[in-house]
């Protein structure tokens, strides 16, 4: 009887709902705690000349302030981000100018209203233009993929193809809204190590930043992060919350707890670059494609240079002999754009299946019959072989479940009463990454069983998953194991990003259960370095296909989605509930990039104007109607490990094209820039 697969319910459900469960702005409390606000630059681009911290160091509560002048010099780890309050520079409107501490939270915020910043202010450029004069082509896109890539002749084989598409795609600015803002808690103790409570995607990263930035080894740095309110790529990396924290806490000699707020993140931690994506096709006249060519500019920060992969996927998806790709940049005074759950794939994919779906109009082709049609035998892109691939059957399933109309789409054709009714389509696509993990299993030799790995449950329900792949590893109910993780002095793991932490670790967690008991002995400990490396040369990743019905109201333009079908084949799936769980928060939160999200940057005033969930609207439960999720069955032995892929990011990518798509249908109107909004459709 095996307990993978089964919707099994999070170990941790009844401590979260009972507020039982600690985040890290929770911990470390006590008579001496100090609390920390951060002060950010209201000027887009200039220099610090001068803070007035005796104007508020005079109230009774406020300990200290922190300026560039006055902050501790940190050691140089290669990351601009967490170089915090070392220069006066201010390269963007909503950067770390200077950091409060008080006593309490109210003082702290309060001193850091009043404290008087002076600048010298500079002129700015935050408007993402496709000829904007910085352009430039980066050494590599995120994380580390070819810029540009061409294969065959694609400009000679649009020439020659009977039907051709060439449109261009634009998305906005969105931020990263989990519900547990960015918050640490920092605690330096006597003998100089140094405990940390800090909300993150991963301890081991946070705990290397941190100590190569404090000067101090690694092993006398511990990271917690034992519950994560979400992170979607915002917590992947250290952010200068965490480095701030630590400060504050080595000036005051006290713990000292820190939380971005709401406002804050829409500047401090990452955001979805906008992009603008030149998309052309070639195509026979019975749908197989001859060419196909994506061109993306998009936005980065002068700080640091963050290159999305836009067009990566793109390379991965169709057949085609002649194909081309590029990313360019423009430098702008801006925050510093980062993760965000499938940064690449989900803008790329939006423009992308938005075109496919305009081919398929021209052609006068059924959407999915266009995509089956292109359906390639290898990785178009590197002649591998896949290791398993199912889009066919996932549109297949889709378009059974959802009652998709087979044949081509007569646009503005179907009409309830005041609404217009539209079906869309597209496809997902989210490669199969891992990274080495290590694990230790144990056995009490009274029959339970203790696996301990640095994973980080960012909500997911990795923690379950886990333990139910080591349940079935040793052959056990899953009462007798327990899994221990979210502590850097755990066997170190990687991130919980890239969908591939319950992957990267749960092979891990298997094979030392499977070791424990082949050996007999009372401790293994693995890594899965050696594993990785012998994998074979396979194109790994899975896919989907989204359908969405669209309603849109004629007079009024308002759009409505009652329902939306996505179909996956992402390998073994261990926990049914909270597989699922994922991908209906990848769909909303795709839905909600279709029809809501929007940072508006103000150009004089050189920021996003909208930074709070009044004025950014993240899609809420009346903005959703029913999400039907289903899998195809894999089981595919190139996967190695536990035979997973993941799911984490497939769900967010497709989602906004299978609006869009559907919202042609239903109007007759092709908007191509995002969000989808009553005035694009009257
Ligand atoms: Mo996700 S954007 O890989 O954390």
């Amino acid at each position: 009887m095996t307990p993978v697969g089964a919707p099994v319910v999070r170990d941790e459900a009844l401590e979260k709902v009972t507020g039982a469960a600690k985040y890290a702005y929770e911990y470390g409390s006590g008579e001496q705690t100090a609390y920390a606000w951060i002060v950010t630059s209201t000027v887009a681009r200039g220099r610090v000349m001068s803070v007035g911290a005796d104007h508020v160091l005079t109230a009774d509560d406020v300990i200290a302030v922190l300026w560039h002048e006055n902050a501790p010099r940190l050691g140089d780890v290669g990351d601009p981000v967490v170089a915090v309050l070392q220069d006066g520079d201010v390269h963007y409107r909503g950067q770390v100018v200077a950091l409060v501490v008080a006593k309490t939270p109210e003082a702290a915020r309060e001193a850091a209203a009043r404290l008087p910043v002076e600048y010298e202010e500079l002129s700015h450029d935050v408007v993402l233009t496709p000829d904007h004069e910085t352009l430039y082509k980066p050494a590599q896109v995120n994380p580390s993929f070819e810029t540009d890539t061409r294969q065959g002749d694609p400009d000679g084989a649009l020439e020659a193809s009977p039907v051709t598409v060439d449109h261009t795609y634009t998305t906005v600015a969105l931020h990263n809204n989990p519900m547990e803002p960015h918050a640490s808690t920092a605690l330096w103790h006597d003998d100089g190590t140094l405990t940390l409570w800090d909300s993150n995607q991963g301890g081991h990263p946070v705990r290397e930043t941190i100590a190569g930035l404090f000067e101090v080894e690694p092993g006398a740095v511990r990271v917690v992060n034992a519950h994560v309110g979400g992170g979607f790529g915002s917590k992947g990396t250290p952010r200068p919350n965490v480095v701030l924290a630590v400060m504050a806490a080595r000036v005051t000699g006290r713990p000292v707890k820190l939380a971005v707020t709401r406002q804050q993140m829409f500047s401090l931690v990452g955001y979805r670059t906008p992009t603008i994506q030149r998309i052309r096709l070639g195509a026979e006249a019975d749908g197989r494609l001859n060419a196909i060519v994506h061109e993306v500019v998009e936005q980065t920060a002068t700080v640091k240079e963050f290159a999305e992969q836009t067009a990566v996927a793109t390379r991965k998806i169709y057949a085609a002999p002649h194909r081309r790709t590029s990313h360019r940049l423009a430098r702008l005074d801006v925050p510093v754009p980062s993760w965000m759950r499938a940064p690449g794939e989900c803008p790329g994919f939006y423009a992308f299946e938005s075109a496919m779906d305009e081919l398929a109009h021209d052609l006068g082709m059924d959407p999915v019959e266009l995509r089956v049609r292109n359906e390639p035998e290898v990785d178009p892109e590197t002649g591998n072989p896949f290791s398993s691939r199912n889009l066919v059957a996932c549109l297949r399933e889709g378009a059974a479940r959802f009652g998709w109309e087979p044949g081509p789409r007569t646009p503005r054709s179907r009409q309830e009463g005041r609404w217009l009714i539209g079906t869309g389509v597209a496809a997902s696509f989210y490669p199969t990454y891992e990274a080495p993990a290590t694990a230790t299993a144990s056995t009490d030799g009274n029959g339970h069983y203790t696996v301990a790995i640095n994973a980080t449950d960012i909500g997911t329900g990795a923690r379950t998953a886990l333990r139910q792949l080591a349940a079935e590893a040793l052959d056990l109910p899953l009462e007798r194991v327990s899994i221990r993780i979210g502590d850097s002095e755990l066997p170190p793991a990687g991130l919980a990003g890239g969908s591939m932490g319950t992957r990267s670790w749960g092979w891990a967690v298997t094979k030392a259960c499977a070791q424990l008991l082949s050996s007999g002995s009372p401790e293994v400990t693995v890594n899965t370095a050696d594993d990785i490396e012998a994998l074979g040369q396979y194109s790994r990743g899975a896919y989907g296909a989204q359908f969405v019905e669209v309603r849109v109201d004629v007079d009024t333009g308002e759009l409505r989605v009652p329902r939306m079908t996505g179909i996956f084949a992402a390998g073994r799936i261990v926990n049914a509930r909270t597989a699922r769980s994922q991908i209906v928060g990848g769909m909303t939160m795709g839905l909600s990039m279709a029809l809501h999200e929007e940072g508006v940057m103000d150009a004089a005033f050189g920021d996003y104007a909208n930074h709070d969930l009044a004025g950014y609207h993240v899609a809420s439960c009346a903005d959703v109607g029913s999400i039907d999720v289903g899998w195809i069955e894999e089981d595919d032995e190139h996967l190695g490990g536990a035979r997973t892929k993941g799911i984490g990011e497939i769900g967010i990518v497709g989602t906004a094209a299978a609006v869009a798509n559907a919202v042609f249908d239903a109007t007759g109107v092709r908007v191509r820039e995002l969000p989808i909004q009553a005035q694009h459709v009257l």
